[in-house]
């Protein structure tokens, strides 16, 4: 079956989440479109994802960055991550990863999984999106903005939202009532080779954060991941390519890195 076509039968099974961007009525897939009662139509791409933004935004995100950030989660660099979150979620589940970039994060807790998670993955960032869809079928790719969420109330047991911005209020609207959010902050170590091989900058600070999730979110638990994953000589490039900080400007040919630091807080809360 050709990639639009796999693409158009899962958003068929899964078209009751829908709700329009612009006038949030519910959405049927006919033809090669999602579109509502009002006619509000968008296209579902070639390539297998769906870009449901009203208007055309840039980000920093590029390609070269979203293909850097596949090579290292497919490296095995958040393994123990994908590993704990699959924990916290229920096997059979719907879940959105809103802010997904290029996917890889959704796809391996999906594959962990017991059950069968219906997945949703939402970035700003066509790019990224693109690169997700490129690589991981039987999932709901959307390009769209997590501050004005195409879908409707209560359609969602998990939202998943890893080392991106959030917001509370769309968060909660997506939320089952038993629904959780699952959020993966930097904590201070975080690749701090990095940061220390390029600014020879403080720790990272995750206060505020942290501060905003437990204003907003019931019930807040908390687990930290601390380790250490070695870093090859034909990673190093992707590693420095994957993040928008100006890494790239300093000289990458002294760089002596064999192994970097993952410290990560996951908080989970509900609504
Ligand atoms: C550091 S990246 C993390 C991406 C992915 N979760 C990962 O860990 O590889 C932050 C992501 O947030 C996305 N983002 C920023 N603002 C957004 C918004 N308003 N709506 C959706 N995505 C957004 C960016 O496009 C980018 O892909
Ligand atoms: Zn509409």
């Amino acid at each position: 079956m050709k990639k639009i076509d796999l693409f158009k039968k899962y958003m068929k099974q899964h078209e009751q989440l829908w709700s329009c961007p612009i006038c949030q009525n519910s959405m049927t897939v006919r033809d090669n479109h999602v579109v509502c009662a009002e006619n509000h139509s968008f296209d579902l791409a070639k390539k297998g994802y769906v870009n449901m933004m009203t208007q055309p935004v840039h980000t920093k995100y590029d390609k070269e960055l979203f293909e850097a950030r596949h090579c290292i989660i497919e490296s095995g660099m958040y393994k123990p991550l994908h590993e704990k979150i699959t924990e916290l979620i229920n096997a059979n589940s719907t879940v959105v990863d809103l802010g997904c970039g290029e996917g890889s994060h959704l796809a391996h807790i999906r594959e962990k999984a017991d059950g069968e998670i219906i997945g949703v993955g939402l970035d700003i960032a066509k790019e990224g999106v693109m690169t997700a869809a490129k690589h991981h079928l039987d999932t709901i790719w959307c390009v769209g903005d997590l501050a004005q969420v195409p879908f409707k109330d209560s359609s969602f047991d998990v939202v998943l939202n890893i080392l991106s911005p959030a917001n509370y209020t769309e968060f909660k609207r997506l939320l089952t009532d038993q629904g959780i959010v699952i959020k993966v902050v930097p904590n201070s170590g975080y690749l701090k080779e990095l940061r220390e091989a390029f600014y020879e900058q403080d720790e990272y600070d995750n206060h505020d954060t942290k501060q905003r999730f437990q204003e907003n979110m019931e019930k807040v638990q908390q687990e930290r991941i601390t380790y250490k994953f070695p870093m090859t000589a034909d990673l190093l490039p992707s590693l420095i390519k994957m993040t928008p900080l100006t890494w790239n400007a300093k000289k990458q040919d002294d760089l002596d890195i064999s192994e970097v630091t993952i410290d990560l807080d996951i908080l989970i809360g509900e609504r």
